[in-house]
């Protein structure tokens, strides 16, 4: 399938993927989980894609599931339209790199849902976040009333789904929403600085942190212990013997 929505930029083992339909603020329809979708597989299977970041063009980051899109849908076209959004989401979540969520503008309904797909935020100091579905006579439909709660506790998380006020990034790195927020012209650099940082570290070690803590946080203690031993040893003789040997030999490491 062509990208219509999804424009791809990749450079120094970083890929940009810019949500964009900024007449509708990015607002997410079928085409995009589609395309999200395939996009997610292309940048699994590159070779030179270590870090994956996300952004929306415009003044939003993304405005939400698209009202247009589901006004005239059936209660079974309704929960078809969540499954898919939510399967989307959650293939980033288990994409084995890391995904980070540039936030540019509105992150609001479905957009604040795919930012807390995303494995951290970076927000501009212009972002809005919210979760304004009740206003529509709707519930969040990915995953945001499982996300949210796991991510900010139960009382931030209902406090923005039951009131539906829209928060500035300032409150939002308040609530550990966003985990930085710099001036609009800084959101990319910033983000870039990160996402090169990660790409410079041992590529499987990074994979396995990700898929430490996603699986970790998905299961008790000592089963997320359990899988984070496996993980540590299977780094040793490998990427592991590298990277301790490049320190104790003083050098950067060869991945
Ligand atoms: N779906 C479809 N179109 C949208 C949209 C959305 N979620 N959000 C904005 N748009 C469209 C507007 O309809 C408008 O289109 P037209 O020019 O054709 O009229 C265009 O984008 C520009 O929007 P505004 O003129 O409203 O821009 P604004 O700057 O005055 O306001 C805003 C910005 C506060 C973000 C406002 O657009 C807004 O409140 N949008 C809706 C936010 C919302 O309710 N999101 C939740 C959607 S439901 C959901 O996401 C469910 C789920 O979890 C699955």
């Amino acid at each position: 399938m062509e990208y219509k929505i999804l424009k791809l930029d990749v450079k120094e083992n970083i890929a940009a993927v810019t949500i964009s339909r900024p007449k509708d603020l990015n607002a997410l329809n079928t085409r995009f989980f589609n395309e999200m979708d395939q996009m997610v597989a292309e940048l699994t299977a590159r070779d030179d894609v270590k870090v994956i970041v996300i952004t929306g063009e415009g003044k939003a980051f993304v405005a939400g599931a698209d009202i247009k899109e589901m006004t005239d849908m059936t209660q079974s076209q309704g929960s078809e339209f969540s499954r898919l959004g939510q399967n989307t989401f959650r293939g980033l979540e288990q994409c084995e790199k890391p995904v980070i969520a540039a936030i540019n503008g509105f992150a609001l309904g479905g957009g604040l849902e795919l930012a807390l797909g995303c494995d951290f935020r970076i927000a501009s100091s212009k972002a809005k976040f919210g979760q304004p579905e009740v206003t529509l006579g709707l519930t969040p439909g990915y995953a945001g009333t499982q996300r949210l709660p796991r991510l900010i506790g139960s009382g931030n998380a209902l406090f923005l789904l039951l009131t539906t006020e829209m928060i500035g990034a300032e409150e939002a790195l308040r609530m550990g929403l966003v985990q930085r927020v710099v001036e609009p012209e800084k959101l990319m650099p910033t983000v870039f600085g990160f996402a090169k940082a990660i790409a410079a570290k041992g590529p499987k070690a990074v994979q396995k942190v990700k898929k430490c803590v996603r699986r970790g946080i998905e299961t008790d203690f000592e089963k997320g212990s359990a899988i984070e031993s496996e993980e540590f040893g299977s780094l040793f003789g490998n990427e592991g013997r590298e990277g301790m040997k490049a320190f104790l030999e003083k050098r950067k490491p060869n991945w």
